[in-house]
């Protein structure tokens, strides 16, 4: 399986500069790579996007989805409004919108239901906190966080982004002892599709952690097309 490197632009890019970056990445020849790109820019300009992704081998990703499939939810997106432009994967429950906005188990499981209904693969994010991390209970806080998923996930169908939350924007990452160590407990905890690491990647430190992982989940790193680049040329 190639590795799967998802590009998160977060609220960080102007449609202009998404347009760019987008269209730099579509130039760069990836078919001698064995990396699957995805892309989830801004849903501001997932559309304008999805106009160009159909004549490339990239993939387009949605940042959130709403759990509920259709009606009065203001300032909602649904899959299927995610499936009708193109979007073939989607984040949930990353930990910035569990902090912010309060997500929890049952309304991450089920959006991770919700758009397996639409074919569009959920990429859920887990990871402990600091706190977790210094008390040594990183793989309690990861289990219970998969459990609260619920029993009846299609785990073959969804893919795990390990992202220890202290690592994410920090420039600090986990050993590759560490991260190989998580992933093997991910996997043979639910045997997901994959189960990719984020928080903190980027063009210094991927040559240290891209063994033992199904692939990337980037930030600010991301949104540096030559840095990006590398991060594909080494990543694989
Ligand atoms: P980062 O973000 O690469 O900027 O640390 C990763 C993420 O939050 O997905």
């Amino acid at each position: 399986m190639p590795k799967i490197i998802v590009a998160n632009w977060k609220m960080y890019l102007s449609r202009e500069e998404s347009l760019r970056l987008f269209s730099s990445l579509a130039k760069f020849d990836m078919d001698t790579k064995a990396v699957k790109l995805v892309v989830a820019p801004s849903v501001l300009w997932l559309e304008g996007i999805s106009k160009l992704v159909y004549a490339t081998p990239l993939a387009l990703c949605g940042q959130d989805v709403s759990s509920r499939q259709i009606g009065a939810f203001t300032g909602g997106i649904s899959c299927k409004q995610l499936a009708e432009i193109g979007c073939t994967y989607c984040i949930v429950g990353h930990s910035e919108r569990r902090a912010f906005m309060h997500e929890v188990g049952t309304e991450i499981s089920d959006k991770i239901r919700a758009l397996l209904g639409f074919n569009i693969t959920p990429i859920v994010c887990i990871g402990e906190d600091v706190i977790s991390k210094k008390s040594g209970q990183a793989l309690e806080v990861i289990s219970m966080q998969l459990e609260e998923l619920g029993s009846d996930i299609e785990w073959g169908k969804v893919i795990v982004a390990y992202e220890p939350v202290w690592a994410i924007g920090s420039g600090m990452t986990p050993s590759k002892e560490e991260i190989t160590n998580v992933v093997t407990f991910i996997k043979e905890k639910v045997q997901p599709m994959a189960v990719l690491y984020g928080g903190s990647v980027s063009g210094q430190n991927i040559l240290d952690i891209k063994h033992g992982v199904d692939g990337f989940l980037i930030g600010f790193a991301s949104t540096k097309f030559e840095e990006l680049k590398f991060i594909i040329n080494n990543g694989e």
